[in-house]
């Protein structure tokens, strides 16, 4: 497989060591470290920026150009002309669906949209004022105590059982979260509706009044859903493919992905940035948070803006940008104060020399705060939509990782501790 050969020299090490170096379809080619154990050495990477955990076939970033790709489709082309029920088949099965394949998809998701009675007594046990986001880890970790009939990783119906339970559960799950907290009844899925306004529905109807879903609302949220679906090796979705490596099964595994992205440095940066202009206040604060941002004594950053992979305008970004013109016109609220507080940040930040050489442009969650926000989302609520989308994201490298041969994940470390010492007499 290798074309290619790295040499390297270590002083106090007699000899060339050779490391075989494989070229993918696309990217950086990988030099194979592996022979190096076998010499006594470790790599050393923190917060592995330079290291490739696996291989994989499902999503390709380019973060100089801004490209984002899934099974070789760009991202901009698929928020465009498909919708995330496509985008959940592609992921998972490696193609695009013809119309015969997505009906039975959809109709497969729909059957499964509802969740066990019991688990709705589990939401009980959480204080009303909880996170939605502790909630939702909860409830999707007990979902492995509900379906032991399909939980053998090594079989791949169950495994696309699993994938298919997750990802038609979630928004159900997702809407229980907001009704608890909200103290109103959980509403039941409605298998008639899309899978965006069927979330919509579950979030915002009741049994009181019928609610009629507004499609540029439904558009905007299957949007999101589409724009978040994956990302490659990201926090949570190396969380997800670890936590699958000992064994551990898919619901427990996407559990502790949902734990992953509630960091504000990952997901949590849509609430995040919510948070933040409702700080910040008035557009006549905006260059004192400017300033703390740029202050290399202050550890505060503005939230939604710089990304790990990307150097380049986030082309989730762009997708996100033009839908939040269009909801917010659709909702007529186009001078919402923080919006402009928002759209003020984001043309300093594209003009500051300090946002500018570092390439800190605004970041998908910037403007998908807003949107969700303008739907009528609560803050606290928008890591759950996010987690509700990457699901997908993340059971398709969960089956990839289980779909060939594979190893236990076992980092190793620099050890700066003590030496072996002898306990006080
Ligand atoms: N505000 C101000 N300065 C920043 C910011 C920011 N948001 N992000 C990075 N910097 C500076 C940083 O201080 C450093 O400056 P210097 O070179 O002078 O020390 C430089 O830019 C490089 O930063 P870094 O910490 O090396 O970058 P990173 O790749 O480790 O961090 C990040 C990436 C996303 C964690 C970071 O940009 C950040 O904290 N952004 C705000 C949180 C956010 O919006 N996160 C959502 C990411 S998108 C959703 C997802 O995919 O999960």
């Amino acid at each position: 497989m290798a074309e290619k050969i790295a040499r390297l020299t270590v002083d106090g090490l007699e000899g060339v060591i050779e490391l075989p170096v494989y070229s993918g379809t696309a990217g950086p080619d990988v030099i194979d470290v592996r022979p190096l154990t076998g010499k006594g050495l470790f790599t050393y990477d923190p917060g592995f920026v330079s290291t490739a955990a696996c291989d994989s076939s499902i999503t390709y970033i380019d973060g100089a150009k801004g490209i984002l790709l899934h099974r070789g489709y760009p991202i901009d082309q698929l928020a465009e002309k498909s919708d995330y029920m496509e985008v959940c088949y592609l992921l998972l099965n490696g193609e695009l669906p013809d119309a015969e394949q997505k009906k039975a998809f959809v109709n497969t998701i729909s059957n499964h949209t509802m969740v066990h009675e019991q688990l709705s007594h589990f939401f009980n046990g959480f204080r009303r004022d909880a996170h939605p986001m502790a909630i939702l880890c909860g409830v999707v970790g007990a979902l492995s105590a509900f379906y032991h009939d399909s939980l053998d990783i090594d079989n791949e119906h169950h495994r696309n059982v699993c994938a298919y339970r997750l990802v038609a559960k979630m928004p159900t799950l997702a809407a229980m979260c907001f009704k608890y907290s909200s103290g109103q009844p959980f509403m039941y899925p409605r298998n008639d509706l899309s899978y965006a306004g069927n979330f919509l529905y579950m979030m915002f109807g009741t049994p009181c009044e019928e609610y009629h879903v507004n499609p540029i609302l439904e558009r905007a949220m299957d949007r999101i859903f589409v724009l978040h679906a994956d990302h490659e090796q990201n926090a949570s979705t190396s969380t997800v493919r670890l936590a699958g490596s000992s064994g551990a099964n898919p619901f427990a595994c996407i559990a502790s992905g949902i734990a992953a992205l509630w960091g504000p440095a990952h997901g949590g940066a849509n609430e995040a940035v919510l948070t933040m202009l409702e700080e910040i206040g008035d557009e006549s604060r905006i260059e004192e948070f400017v300033a703390k941002a740029k202050d290399p004594n202050d550890s505060f950053r503005l939230m939604g803006f710089g990304h790990r992979v990307y150097r380049n305008f986030d082309p989730r970004a762009k997708v996100m940008k033009q839908t939040c013109d269009e909801v917010l016109h659709e909702l007529g609220i186009d001078d919402d104060p923080l919006l402009k507080i928002a759209k003020r940040l984001e043309q300093i930040a594209l003009e500051d020399e300090y946002f500018v050489e570092r390439k800190l442009y605004p970041n998908v969650d910037f403007y998908s705060g807003i949107i969700l926000k303008a739907i009528g989302i609560p803050t606290n609520m928008f890591t759950v939509i996010f987690a509700l989308s990457r699901t997908i994201g993340w059971i398709s490298h969960w089956n990839e990782f289980h779909s060939s041969p594979n190893k236990i994940g076992r980092p190793r470390q620099l050890y700066l501790g003590h030496t072996q010492r002898d306990y006080p007499a």
